[in-house]
């Protein structure tokens, strides 16, 4: 739920104020670049990594450059108009109007989906589905054209899971709609490597630190579906549902169908990293 938002030239305005034009090329093409990040204690997670790939986002969309001043400015603003310490923020660049040269920069702040604890701990159900991303001009872009990973959502839903996972030609595995997967045999961790075309996950860039000081060893590469189906345990990675256990794939468990040991030890210390600032 939107409980605050900051826009660029006005400052905090009410939420529920309209603040894009009908014929602003975001809504009119989804040509615009996001980004979605946690807050702890009232602290954006890794603020300046989601600045760098707001800004390579928007780069690769041609929009005009990401003014981070501007968006640090808002989403402190909006963070206080908010006064929620645990929430996540979204940040949006539109190139405004059709014919216009006047660019929107947006800072919506949202709480938190109240199912995301529970959820947590029965764990997922991911549903594989084809995707070509590696073909795309924009893989790795966070763009708002997002609708093909929302209606595979909703695919992933209507065969019986609770989220998908994409596989890219010759069924590797890439990644979900809105989060990076990973998997566990042993004390190895595996992840789908960038050069996949993937999103560079923060979430993801924060696991792979913290998963060596758990003593687990990171591989990161390209792997077929088999090696997700026949894994001990796995889990998705990203900044709003951070570490959420998945425990059945294309209707079979993974594992022994319950969390795992690697995605709990994440949490934790994923919660301690960022309580910790
Ligand atoms: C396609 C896709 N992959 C992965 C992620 C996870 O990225 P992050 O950990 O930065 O939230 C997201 C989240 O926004 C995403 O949209």
């Amino acid at each position: 739920m939107l409980i605050a938002l900051a826009v660029s030239g006005r400052g905090v305005v009410d939420p529920d104020e309209p603040v894009v034009f009908a014929d602003d090329e975001g809504f009119l093409r989804g040509r615009a670049a996001f980004e979605t990040t946690r807050v702890y204690g009232g602290r954006p997670f890794r603020m300046d990594e989601h600045l760098e790939r707001f800004a390579n986002s928007a780069a690769r969309l041609n929009l005009p450059p990401v003014d981070r001043a501007l968006f640090h400015g808002l989403t402190a603003e909006a963070l206080a108009a908010a006064s929620e310490p645990d929430c996540f923020v979204r940040l949006y660049l539109t190139p405004g109007r059709e014919g216009g040269d006047e660019p929107v920069s947006l800072v919506l702040v949202e709480s938190l989906p109240p199912e995301l604890e529970e959820t947590r701990a029965r764990g997922i159900r991911v549903i594989s589905l084809p995707f070509g991303l590696e073909t795309s001009l924009l893989g790795g872009v966070k763009s708002t054209s997002y609708a093909l990973n929302m209606v595979a959502v909703d695919e992933a839903k209507r065969l019986g899971g609770d989220d998908a996972v994409f596989l890219g030609p010759e069924g590797v595995v890439l990644e979900g709609p809105t989060t990076n997967i990973w998997w566990r045999s042993g004390d190895v961790l595996y992840t789908p490597a960038l050069e996949l075309g993937i999103l560079q996950g923060v979430t993801r860039g924060a696991l792979i630190e913290l998963a060596v000081d758990l003593g687990y060893e990171v591989e990161v590469g390209v792997y077929p579906l088999s090696a997700l189906a026949e894994a001990e345990e796995a889990f998705t990675s990203s900044a709003v549902r951070e570490v959420m256990p998945v425990v059945a794939l294309d209707g079979r468990p993974v594992g022994d169908g319950a969390p795992g040991r690697a995605a709990r030890g994440l949490q934790e210390a994923l919660r301690r990293c960022a309580s910790a600032g």
